[in-house]
C-alpha cells in the first residue's frame, strides 16, 4: 500500500500522483519485473454435490495482469470467477485478494468483495434504477462516498465508456452493448483491485461485441488487473498476458496468447480451438 506518502524521504524523484485508476502502476524505482501477486488461488477444490467442479486449482494473477480463461462449456470457468469473489464457497484450499483471505460473511466480505468487480454475461443492471444510479449506488452504500462525489465520478466513468448521454435513462432503453458498458462503469466505480469478466460479450448481438471489447482493451492498457472468461481470441491476443485453458474443472494448460492459439500443447485444447476456429 503506497498511497499518500506525500513527504517520504527519498521519494522525491517520482511525481507519484498515482491516479485512482492506475492502481497497478508500479514504482519505477524497483527494478523487479515480476508483478506483485494480487489474486492467489491455492489448491482450490469445489464440489456441487458429487460433481468436482474445481479440482485443485492453483492460479496466481499479478497486479496489472490480464488473464483470459478459456475452455469448453461446463469446465468450471464461471464457478472459478464466482469462487474468487465468494459468490460460491469452496470446500478446500484458499483464495486471497491482495494477501487477504475473503471472509465467509459479514462486513469484511462486503468490503473485500467491493475490491473484486464482476461483469456478467447478462449485464445484471438494476432495471428500476437509472444508468447513473446503477453506477453510483455501490460507491455510496459500500464505499461510503458522498452522493455528489459518487455522481461526479459516475459521470466521468460513463463518459469513459461512451454512455454519458444516457445517464438518466433506464437499462431497458439501452442496447445490449451499451448496457454492458454501463456494467463495466459500475464495476469501475467501486475502485476495484481486479475485475472479473464472465463471457461479457457472449449475449451481445455481433455488431455490439467490439464496442465492449474496445472498452476492455482500454482498461487493460491502463493497467487494470483483469480475469476475462472469453472465447474472443482477438481480445486475448490484443490484451492478455496469459491464457489459461480449463477442462473438466482443471487448469490443463497455460501460455501466452500467441503460443496458446498457434501451438496448443494438449489434445483437449487443440480440439477445443479447432471447434471455435470454425465459427
Ligand atoms: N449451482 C450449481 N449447482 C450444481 N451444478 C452446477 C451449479 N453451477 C454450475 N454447475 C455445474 O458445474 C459445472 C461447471 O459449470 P460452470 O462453472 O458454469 O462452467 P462454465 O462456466 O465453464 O461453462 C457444470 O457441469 C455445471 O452444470
Ligand atoms: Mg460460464
Amino acid at each position: 500500500m503506497t498511497e499518500s506518502h506525500d513527504a517520504s524521504p527519498g521519494a522525491s524523484v517520482s511525481s507519484s500522483t498515482t491516479s485512482l485508476d492506475a492502481s497497478s502502476a508500479e514504482s519505477s524505482v524497483a527494478p523487479q519485473q515480476v508483478a506483485e501477486p494480487l489474486v492467489v488461488l491455492t489448491d482450490v477444490d469445489k464440489y456441487f454435490g458429487q460433481l468436482h467442479v474445481l479440482q485443485n486449482i492453483n492460479l496466481t494473477i499479478g497486479k496489472g495482469e490480464v488473464v483470459v480463461v478459456i475452455g469448453p462449456s461446463g469446465s468450471g470457468k464461471s464457478t472459478l470467477c464466482r469462487a474468487i469473489n465468494r459468490l460460491e464457497t469452496i470446500q478446500s484450499g484458499s483464495i486471497t485478494i491482495d494477501g487477504k483471505e475473503m471472509p465467509e460473511e459479514g462486513k469484511g466480505l462486503a468490503k473485500l468483495r467491493a475490491d473484486v468487480g464482476m461483469v456478467f454475461q447478462s449485464f445484471n443492471l438494476f432495471a428500476h434504477k437509472t444508468i447513473l444510479e446503477n453506477v453510483t449506488l455501490g460507491p455510496v452504500k459500500v464505499r461510503k462516498k458522498s452522493p455528489a462525489e459518487a455522481r461526479r465520478r459516475g459521470l466521468e466513468l460513463l463518459t469513459r465508456v461512451g454512455i454519458e448521454a444516457q445517464a438518466d435513462k433506464y437499462p431497458a432503453q439501452l442496447s445490449g452493448g451499451q448496457q454492458q458498458r454501463v456494467a463495466i462503469a459500475r464495476a469501475l466505480a467501486m475502485d476495484p483491485k481486479v475485475i472479473l469478466f464472465d463471457e461479457p460479450t457472449s449475449a451481445l448481438d455481433p455488431e455490439m461485441v467490439n464496442e465492449v471489447l474496445d472498452v476492455m482493451v482500454d482498461l487493460a492498457r491502463q493497467g487494470m488487473t483483469m480475469v476475462v472468461v472469453t472465447h474472443e481470441m482477438g481480445f486475448a491476443r490484443k490484451a492478455a498476458n496469459r491464457v489459461v485453458f480449463m477442462a473438466d474443472g482443471q487448469i490443463t494448460e497455460e501460455a501466452d496468447p500467441e503460443t496458446f492459439f498457434t501451438a496448443p500443447k494438449t489434445a483437449r485444447a487443440k480440439d477445443f480451438l479447432s471447434k471455435i476456429l470454425t465459427h
